[in-house]
């Protein structure tokens, strides 16, 4: 019988035998499979998990706070916490083509998580958070981008080198039976159900150059549309939503005279499979809103627009 409950019961036993007395070491990243990952093994292995979430400087606002709040804070979980900022902007600098974004942040990602897994001790197993729509894919021969996607959140080639063993607990299963794994686990429903994130964050939503100033800008304005959204009810109603910076300048006026400042761009989807995708008609007076509330909220910000793109031909993220 399938449940949750059963599911889970299930799992744990199958990771009790296959790590043994091991310590087991996970790449957090806030995302719905490793999240429900980390929660389903601090219940199986307790203490002898210790989870690192390497913060690239290019997640959303309070995202940080929020995976230590939940997993460290609430569930006891051992979570490193490693502050790379620095180092992501270092590598990131002057590089403007957006396959090399992504592969340096991809890159950078790996080298920084081993560094830290290298200095556990105990350590004999990495685990990962694939699900089955990722076994299939990986079986499958793909291209472009969804290769990027698996050798960006598998730390490829790690289990090897470091000579550790995968444990994959969720391998079996599909989203919306890892969602439900994650609620009967006590994971908060926002997280258990936030739309998907890339994993070179906005990394892939600063068009252009990467610097710090635009990335704090782009966590604003996002977290002000996000924020509406919830507010109107409309999150779960879209498959995807997010703000884009755009490093361009556009004239404005306010109160106190002129502004020429940057462009945020909305974009929201709906879609089955993320293959394809339709623009969301989001009501007028909410986008209003929303608007209103980024170029009042950010002065660093001069114009708001809707991507009334659709996949294809455009892709959901900008870049
Ligand atoms: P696109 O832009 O290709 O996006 O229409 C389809 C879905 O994939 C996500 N995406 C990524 N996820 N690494 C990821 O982990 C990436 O490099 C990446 N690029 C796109 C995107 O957010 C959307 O959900």
């Amino acid at each position: 019988l399938w449940t949750p409950g059963n599911i889970i019961e299930d799992a744990i036993r199958a990771v009790r035998e296959q790590v043994g007395g091991d310590g087991v070491v996970l790449g957090l990243s806030g995302g719905v499979d490793s999240s429900v990952t980390a929660a389903l093994l601090a219940r199986a292995i307790g203490d002898q998990l210790t989870c690192v979430f390497v913060d690239n400087g290019l997640l959303r606002l309070g995202e940080a706070e929020q995976v230590m709040a939940t997993f460290a804070r609430h569930m006891g979980v051992r979570v490193v916490h490693v502050d790379a900022e620095a180092r992501f902007l270092a590598a990131l600098a002057g590089v403007t083509d957006p396959e090399e974004k992504r592969r340096r942040i991809g890159n950078l990602f790996v080298e920084v998580f081993e560094e830290e897994a290298a200095k556990l001790e105990g350590v004999r197993w990495l685990a990962q958070g694939t699900i089955y729509p990722d076994v299939i894919e990986s079986a499958g021969a793909r291209t472009g981008k969804a290769k990027v996607i698996k050798s960006h959140h598998n730390v490829g080639g790690l289990p090897e080198r470091m000579r550790l063993g995968l444990v994959e607990p969720l391998r079996e299963l599909f989203k919306d039976e890892v969602r439900r794994i994650g609620l009967e686990l006590g994971l908060p429903h926002d997280m258990v159900y936030r739309h998907p994130f890339p994993g070179p964050g906005l990394g892939v939503r600063i068009l252009g150059e990467v610097r710090k100033p635009y990335a704090d800008i782009l966590r604003r304005a996002d977290h002000i549309f996000i924020e509406e959204l919830r507010a109107a009810d409309l999150y779960d109603r879209v498959s995807q939503a997010f703000a884009v910076f755009l490093p361009v300048r556009s004239v404005g006026v306010t109160g106190d005279g002129r502004r020429y400042a940057h462009v945020i761009a909305l974009r929201a989807v709906e879609t089955v499979d993320f293959m394809t995708a339709r623009w969301a008609e989001l009501p007028y007076a909410f986008l209003d809103q929303v608007a209103r509330r980024i170029m009042n909220e950010i002065p660093e910000v001069a114009r708001v627009v809707y991507d009334i793109s659709g996949k294809p031909p455009a892709t959901i993220e900008w870049e």
